[in-house]
């Protein structure tokens, strides 16, 4: 938990696993019961992490080396929280996250091999303990995700696809490394089978919420 008035919700997964549809949904859930809610994304979220942003998500895979790139994560993700994230808690806000800290643990520590506790390390230095009050990890076989996220790219004429050209054999590591994650912060963390319709995966999402919201005594 913040220990702040508001809310802090992360969602996190592979590629093409639904998290920006249900991000919008959950929105909606949010919104219908009277919150404000925030919803933003990483790599990016604040101006000068979406400058970073653009350095990291176009031109070759090979541009970054796996540290470079660690570190430019946490240089974004630093002012993402600063002067996105925070302000939006102090205000009561519900904050609704595509991607956070986790996704760094995932890509650049068991994608790239850097190691979690690497990694860990840096988001201490970067934010500290700061963390989000629930984690949604969307789970999905990388057969299905990639195409997923090959549909959307031959649909949305982006540029921003660094990641999604890598290999089978990294995306595999991602799935693993997100599982792991889970497994290790059972109470912030919580799975969800994003395989289905987008309302049912829906639905299994506010349950979740209201679960974890109970369980925290929120
Ligand atoms: P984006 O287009 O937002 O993709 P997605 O819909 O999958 O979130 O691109 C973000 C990419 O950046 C995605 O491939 C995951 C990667 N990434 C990292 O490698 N480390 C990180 O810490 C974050 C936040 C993202």
């Amino acid at each position: 938990m913040t220990g702040k008035p508001g809310l802090f919700i992360s969602f996190e997964g592979g590629e093409g696993s639904g998290k920006s549809t249900q991000i919008r949904c959950l929105e909606k859930w949010f919104r219908g019961s009277g919150h404000d809610v925030v919803v933003t994304r990483e790599p990016g979220g604040s101006a000068g992490a979406e400058e970073i942003r653009n350095l990291l998500l176009t031109g070759d895979p090979g541009r970054w080396d796996a540290v470079t790139e660690a570190f430019l994560m946490f240089a974004s993700r630093r002012d993402h929280v600063e002067r996105t994230i925070r302000p939006a808690l102090a205000d009561g806000k519900v904050v609704l996250c595509d991607r956070f800290a986790d996704s760094s643990v995932a890509y650049q520590g068991y994608g790239h091999g850097l190691g979690a506790d690497y990694i860990r390390n840096l988001w201490a230095l970067a934010i500290g303990d700061f963390k989000p009050d629930l984690t949604l990890v969307f789970d999905l076989a990388i057969e299905t995700g990639l195409e997923r996220a090959g549909e959307r790219f031959a649909n949305v004429s982006a540029a921003e696809d660094r990641f999604e050209r890598m290999g089978t054999d990294f995306h595999q590591r991602l799935r693993d490394g997100f599982r792991e994650i889970a497994a290790s912060e059972p109470v912030r963390c919580r799975v969800i089978d994003a395989a289905g319709e987008i309302e049912v995966v829906s639905q299994r999402v506010i349950k979740a919420v209201k679960d974890s919201l109970a369980r925290q005594g929120r």
